[in-house]
């Protein structure tokens, strides 16, 4: 989705603004341009396309202010004109933006009346006019006044010259932090835009204005600093191909980040720092919603199976873009749960103001620290899986159901969850990193695997209770990534539709470990037999006997049934990453789809 970087110090700003949209590539965009207060005539570039396309002819603005944009189109098609920065009638305001004014069409039908000239069809474009229709001599006032009269949400960032030695900034529901330098400073949408800079970070709050000069910047609210955590190499690829199975392959190491001294197996329970100030109000509670949007909301259904098997609450799954439009029934003994790596994406944000409203307790399970949801929500736990750069998530995922693993113990040892359940489970989560290690080791033969069904244009993924979810998200990372048509399905439903679709040319993705439903999953395997349809199974080490059955086998080593789901997504990210590797895809950033969805 849109980025924004922006810079003001001593230092040229155009290279700076080129790096830190280099870095903000992962996200996807259509376009991108910059805008550099470059002496007396304002410096100004946009392009649809890569950046790579056309860095061979980028001139060399001289200037230490300017603003940079990657676009993601929403309003207005992909074009060189509705690429960002926008501008004034004179040129002489300019402004990037991420978000979405919902009232651009009254204001430009206004402001044409007042004579204004449009220069795009980008609903952005009112900004820059508005803000010219109030510039009497400082910037500050002219955005403020311009941000009273816009509905929606916006993470913006304007500079111009008539009144140069200023960036200002502001957001609503669309991330904007400020990197704060030795004399010099940033302001991006994204960490992985200022990391090579800065650690040191101010992240604005809703309705917050602040303006960046050379030596200082102020905000009209005192903030305090934060760090960022993650280390610079984390976001680089260290080697790999592609993002993707550098993150695929980090998972052991993110898995023991999100598990590292929060495993006390003794008392066979969870130390979770972050919900310890409401653990009394927790103990009250007597239901749970998980809200999430796509591959959150698959590691939340694994959630949903845990925490009512093993805390004992009730648990239902919400997807966050549905969850306004229908009536929840929602009283004050449940708290709401809301999972997302970005902590940013917009419809699971609006679930969480809808939640706010009702007066619920509301927990965040997010990767990006200081991110909207983790800050908008009680209390959470971070999943500390460090940046996730490639569109299609991967270590998030597996990091969010161990988080969710987490929570069940906490939730459900405050219950009725015996010491001894508990210690189990922590000992079992406490292995998994090791048992991850060993799957990845068998990276080579999944490879030959995405060789041999490439030719494949369907596939079908089956599991049930906690594979369930699994079959969900192993057909949406195929889906994602390779482009292919696959279905995820439970195992039980099978024959109520989805066996229509079965044939030779149709293979089947089962996982089927050696749990409570291993019997049931055995029949639905012979269900597709009996059609001709090809069948790969995920199966639990040690069991031969499935090799009689079905065409191909990936193994994962036994753990806890709660716990298969982290196991078996492992082969199942890899399938999709080679078999996009193989259909020759830009597995770092699929068409049509960005990392973090800040539109509704
Ligand atoms: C899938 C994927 C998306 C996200 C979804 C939610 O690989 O990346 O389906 O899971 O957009 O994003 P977050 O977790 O940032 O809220």
């Amino acid at each position: 989705m849109c980025g924004i970087v922006g810079y003001i110090g001593k230092k040229p700003a155009f290279p700076i603004l080129l790096a830190g949209l280099k870095r903000l590539e992962y996200r996807g965009y259509d376009s991108f341009g910059f805008s550099v207060l470059d002496g007396k005539k304002p410096f100004l570039f946009k392009k649809t396309g890569k950046i790579s396309q056309f860095e061979q002819e980028f001139p060399d603005p001289n200037g230490e202010i300017g603003i940079a944009h990657t676009r993601w189109a929403t309003t207005g098609a992909v074009t060189d004109a509705n690429a960002h920065p926008h501008f004034d009638c004179k040129k002489e305001i300019f402004l990037v933006h991420n978000g979405i004014i919902e009232n651009y069409q009254e204001i430009r039908n206004q402001l044409i009346k007042e004579g204004h000239k449009f220069n795009s069809e980008c609903d952005t474009e009112v900004l820059s006019h508005l803000i010219e229709k109030h510039f009497r001599g400082n910037l500050e006032e002219a955005v403020r006044e311009t941000l009273r009269e816009v509905k929606g949400t916006y993470g913006i960032a304007v500079v111009s010259k008539r009144d140069p030695q200023k960036i200002v900034v502001a957001r609503l529901s669309s991330p904007l932090l400020l990197g704060i330098g030795q004399d010099e400073f940033l302001v991006a949408s994204d960490p992985a835009a200022v990391i090579t800079h800065t650690r040191q970070v101010i992240n604005l709050d809703d309705n917050e204005i602040a303006v960046l000069k050379p030596g200082n910047f102020f905000i009209l609210k005192e903030k305090p600093l934060e760090t960022i955590e993650w280390e610079r190499g984390e976001a680089e690829k260290k080697g790999y191909p592609h993002f993707t199975i550098k993150e695929i392959m980090e998972q052991p190491e993110s898995l023991e980040n999100t598990l590292k001294g929060r495993l006390l197996i003794n008392e066979g329970t969870a130390k979770l720092g972050g919900l310890e100030a409401i653990q009394d109000k927790l103990r009250k509670i007597k239901r749970l919603n998980i809200i999430a949007c796509g591959t959150a909301r698959h590691a939340a259904l694994v959630g949903e199976y845990m925490l009512e098997e093993y805390a004992n609450i009730p648990a239902e799954v919400d997807s966050a873009s549905e969850f306004r439009y229908r009536k929840p029934v929602l009283d004050k003994d449940t708290a709401a749960i809301f999972v997302s790596q970005s902590g940013e994406t917009a419809d699971t944000l609006a679930a969480l103001k809808e939640v706010k409203q009702r007066g619920l307790i509301t927990l965040g399970i997010v990767n990006v620290v200081g991110s909207s949801v983790a800050r908008e929500t009680d209390a959470g736990i971070y999943i500390r899986s460090g940046p996730e750069i490639a569109v299609a998530s991967t270590k998030a995922t597996t990091s969010q159901i161990a988080a969710l693993a987490l929570l069940t113990l906490f939730l459900g040892r405050q219950r009725d969850m015996a010491l001894v359940m508990g210690q189990r489970i922590t000992k079992e989560l406490a292995k998994i990193p090791e048992l991850v290690k060993k799957i990845l080791e068998q990276d080579v033969q999944i490879e030959e695997l995405a060789e041999k069904y490439k030719n494949f244009d369907n596939f079908m993924y089956i599991g049930r209770k906690y594979d369930y979810p699994t079959a969900r998200e192993g057909a949406h990372k195929i889906k994602e990534v390779a482009y292919v048509h696959a279905e995820g399905c439970r195992g039980g439903e099978l024959k109520h539709c989805e066996l229509a679709l079965i044939d030779e040319n149709f293979p089947t993705v089962a996982i089927c470990p050696s749990n409570s439903v291993y019997e049931k999953m055995m029949s639905n395997i012979e269900e597709i037999k009996a059609r001709g349809g090809p069948i790969i199974a995920v199966a639990t080490e040690g069991n031969e006997d499935i090799k009689n059955l079905v065409d191909d086998v990936i193994y994962i080593p036994k753990t806890l049934e709660m716990l298969t789901p982290i196991l078996a997504l492992i082969p199942l990210q890899l399938f999709a990453y080679h078999s996009g590797v193989l259909r020759g895809h830009n597995v770092d950033k699929p068409r049509n789809l960005a990392k973090s969805v800040t539109v509704e």
